[in-house]
């Protein structure tokens, strides 16, 4: 490791403590990033983790929708966001007004979001999920009329697709998935044949029809413990790659695309995880009349799933 590494994750450690602080990272950040934090995992996975835990300070390595959630979760907690320009492009492609439009359309429609969505449209929504559990709370919804999805289209065709339940789908799209291409895949595929392919459900239509299996990041990280298979070909964003590699060091993991890469995780480093716990910046807290219809969703979420 660099001095420089070295010595800004001491400082980080220290201070750390100092703050009774917990650092969560989405499995998409830095490697470096990855490797400080207390906890690295999926969208449900740190939600969930940040729902339980004693800490007093949340220092969220992700994207804004994610920091927002665990201000939903945890109202008593300080949220910091290393870096306010961490957005999400998904997230931001549909707003509360949009949403609420749409309902009138559909008055009995029940809304699912994705939980990349902003805290205004969750308080909007029914019930939240994420890439791990979409098809699940899909089917449960049986009883539903209508329903509503926002705002990815490809996770809301997919979970449509697997639990055979039509739905009225919001135009939204990852910039960074919709990169993957089929002939992506089936070039890779040419090299590997004896590679696993598995996807991110935020892919196109094209692309999941090509993997042998579609999963979270956390389902990936499963996926590649538990397989028998010694290559895997990988359709997501390439920060996962740090992970797989570091705890399967026997396997060989291959991105699809070096081009599936956000810019928007890549913007947390470990001098601005050290300046935001320093100065307590950029803390990110969802207003209260929000965020209880909000939680509404995401608890709707967390005990369905
Ligand atoms: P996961 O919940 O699968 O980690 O996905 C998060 C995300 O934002 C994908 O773009």
């Amino acid at each position: 490791m660099e001095n420089r590494e070295a010595e800004l994750k001491e400082k980080i450690t220290n201070l750390k403590e100092k703050r009774k602080a917990i650092i969560l990272a989405h499995n998409y950040q830095l490697g470096e990033v990855q490797d400080i934090a207390d906890f690295v995992g999926d969208s449900l996975e740190l939600s969930q983790k940040a729902a339980k835990t004693g800490a007093e300070v949340i220092v969220f390595c992700g994207v804004l929708f994610m920091a927002e959630t665990a201000s939903i979760l945890c109202p008593d907690k300080i949220v910091l966001l290393p870096d306010r320009h961490a957005g999400c492009p998904l997230a931001d492609m549909i707003t509360a007004k949009q949403l609420k439009e749409k309902k009138r359309e559909h008055p009995k429609a029940t809304v699912v979001c994705y939980i990349n969505s902003s805290a205004a449209v969750k308080a909007a929504s029914d019930i939240c999920c994420t890439s791990a559990n979409a098809v699940r709370l899909v089917e449960k919804l049986a009883g539903a009329e209508e329903i509503i999805f926002v705002p990815d289209q490809y996770l809301g065709n997919y979970a449509s697709a697997r639990s055979g339940r039509k739905m009225i789908l919001w135009p939204g799209f990852c910039p960074t998935h919709i990169r993957i291409q089929p002939q992506d895949i089936a070039r890779q595929k040419a090299e590997r044949p004896q590679a696993k392919v598995v996807v991110h459900p935020e892919c196109r239509p094209e692309v999941i029809a090509l993997a042998d299996e579609v999963l979270s990041t956390g389902g990936m990280c499963r996926f590649a413990r538990e397989t028998e298979a010694k290559e895997i070909i990988i359709g997501t964003e390439i920060g996962i790659i740090h992970r797989l590699k570091k705890e399967n060091p026997e396997k060989r993991f291959t991105p699809v695309s070096e081009q599936a890469i956000c810019p928007y995780m890549k913007l947390i480093t470990l001098e601005k995880i050290l300046w935001s716990l320093k100065n307590m910046a950029n803390p990110v807290k969802v207003a209260a009349g929000t965020r209880l219809r909000a939680k509404a969703a995401v608890d709707r979420m967390l005990e369905t799933g």
